[in-house]
């Protein structure tokens, strides 16, 4: 099938590949010429595990192209996929002038029909606003439907995601439309392709058939907002807990164990951290509390949601305070720049927060990030050096902050790292040791929702 994609952002890079992975000729968009230059030349603007291959492999099968032309893009494919940039309004609000713009496009540029398919996050009732513009602006005879494919990809395992769905949404309000978002999708919902993961038949890497969920598209525009505010609340309520932990004098890890083993919650998305950031969740919370409200809803429940997240940092740095009282002309190691693992994505990271706030009271800060760190040296600014690797960020520190969760940072020769520092501290801002594990390396250590842990004395060398 001819596919068209408008925006080759996170979503409709990794889309679009994946589309053309699974036999599609795609054809990907961008105002933006020189990231569409940059794609033609085998340059990647984001790193996603797996997706230069999928990419380079579709290329040369002939199924992928990138363009900066996007009108001609719109009029050769039947099917056009909106993936374009909802970023936040000063106000909280989505802002949708580019989805608004594309949609004119599409108008202007299209004859005969068009699947006209809506895959960034917007607030419910958007596609009734594409619909009306699609109709309003069209230039020549077009027909069109609608519908809605929200996107549940993350970042740094998009591709993946893309292949094992748990499910897959479609909104649309037609039969026509319907039919044809599942021919498309038909390779996934069959365990049809060569898994671009594992690069091996899905049915042997553990593929299993995602559930087709077929909607209104008002009710698939929700799922969205809905399923990105319950996990941002989830993992709110695992930072409420791992706070009453340590009040308590219990431990956070046993206690969310105990809680996500019940079926009925499941242990996904119950990590307690310095709180979560990103593109998506901060931005999808604020745009659903605001689009509520114009329903005439006041979600306070994810006011508060919000309200948890912003106290982590803060809650953070109070440890990092109590630990080392005063921090001007300190050295601070910082594990992690990046929003999360698996990305070079720093938008809203939390880890920026702490090292802001670090800079602020007159620390040094030595830095390590496996993938963010270009962007952090364009981003950050203050006395930072960044070092080459994690083991380097230990030189002379006061303490070793770990502000995301990267697992190759438990890999790190963590013995030598405690010879290299002035104090062996460390401050887990992701919990992603276990209690103890660090301290027979000579480390006192503190997590989050658990009793601090002291280095453990070396044995006494016998005579
Ligand atoms: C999210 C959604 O998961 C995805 O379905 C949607 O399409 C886009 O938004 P993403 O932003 O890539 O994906 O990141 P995700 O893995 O969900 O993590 C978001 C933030 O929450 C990160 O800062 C992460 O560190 C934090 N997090 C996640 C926690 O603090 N604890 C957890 O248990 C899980």
């Amino acid at each position: 099938m001819q596919l068209c994609v408008i925006g080759t952002g996170y979503v409709g890079l990794t889309t679009g590949a994946c589309l053309a992975a699974i036999g599609h000729d795609v054809i990907c968009t961008d105002a933006d010429a020189a990231k569409i230059a940059n794609l033609n030349q085998g340059k990647l603007p984001i790193f996603e595990e797996r997706l230069p291959e999928v990419i380079a492999a579709a290329v040369a099968a002939g199924r992928l192209r990138f363009t900066s032309d996007g009108n001609a893009a719109i009029a050769a494919a039947e099917t056009v996929f909106i993936c374009v940039g909802t970023p936040p309004d000063a106000d909280g609000k989505a802002n949708l002038a580019a989805v608004e713009a594309v949609a004119r496009q599409i108008a202007q540029n299209a004859r005969g029909y068009r699947l006209v398919i809506g895959k960034s996050t917007v607030p419910v009732r958007t596609g009734d606003q594409i619909k009306r513009v699609l109709t309003t602006y069209a230039s020549g005879r077009f027909e069109c439907d609608v519908a809605s494919n929200p996107e549940f990809l993350r970042e740094g395992t998009g591709v993946y995601d893309f292949f094992h769905p748990d499910r897959i949404v479609t909104g649309s309000d037609s039969d026509r439309a319907a039919t044809r978002l599942r021919e498309i999708y038909a390779p996934v919902l069959e365990g049809r392709f060569q898994c671009g993961w594992h690069q091996q038949a899905a049915s042997a890497c553990g593929w299993k058939p995602p559930a087709w969920v077929a909607t209104s598209i008002k009710s698939a525009e929700l799922i969205k907002h809905a399923s990105n505010s319950f996990l941002s609340m989830k993992i709110s309520y695992a930072n409420a807990i791992a706070d009453i932990c340590e009040l308590a004098g219990a431990d956070s890890s046993e206690v969310l164990r105990g809680l996500g083993l019940d079926r009925r919650i499941g242990a996904d998305f119950l990590r307690p951290g310095i709180g979560f950031g990103g593109f998506c969740f901060p931005k999808d919370l604020s745009a659903f509390i605001e689009m509520t409200a114009e329903l005439g809803y006041d979600f306070r429940l994810l006011r508060e949601v919000q309200a948890v997240n912003a106290r982590r940092v803060e809650q953070f740095m109070r440890k990092v305070r109590e630990e080392l009282w005063v921090l001007q002309g300190k050295t601070l190691g910082v594990l992690g720049l990046a929003f999360k693992a698996g990305t070079d994505d720093t938008r809203l990271s939390p880890a920026y927060g702490v090292v802001r706030e670090l800079l602020r009271l007159g620390a040094h800060v030595r830095a390590y990030d496996p993938q963010a760190m270009e962007r952090a040296r364009q981003e950050l600014s203050g006395p930072i050096e960044y070092c080459e690797r994690a083991e380097d960020v230990a030189e002379g520190a006061d303490a070793i902050l770990i502000l995301t969760e990267w697992p190759q940072f438990r890999d790190a020769d963590w013995p030598a790292m405690a010879n290299r520092m002035a104090r062996a501290l460390v401050l887990d801002g992701r919990n992603l040791f276990e209690p103890g594990e660090l301290s027979r390396h000579g480390f006192h250590y503190r997590g989050l929702g658990r009793a601090p842990s002291d280095a453990v004395a070396a044995p006494a060398l016998s005579s």
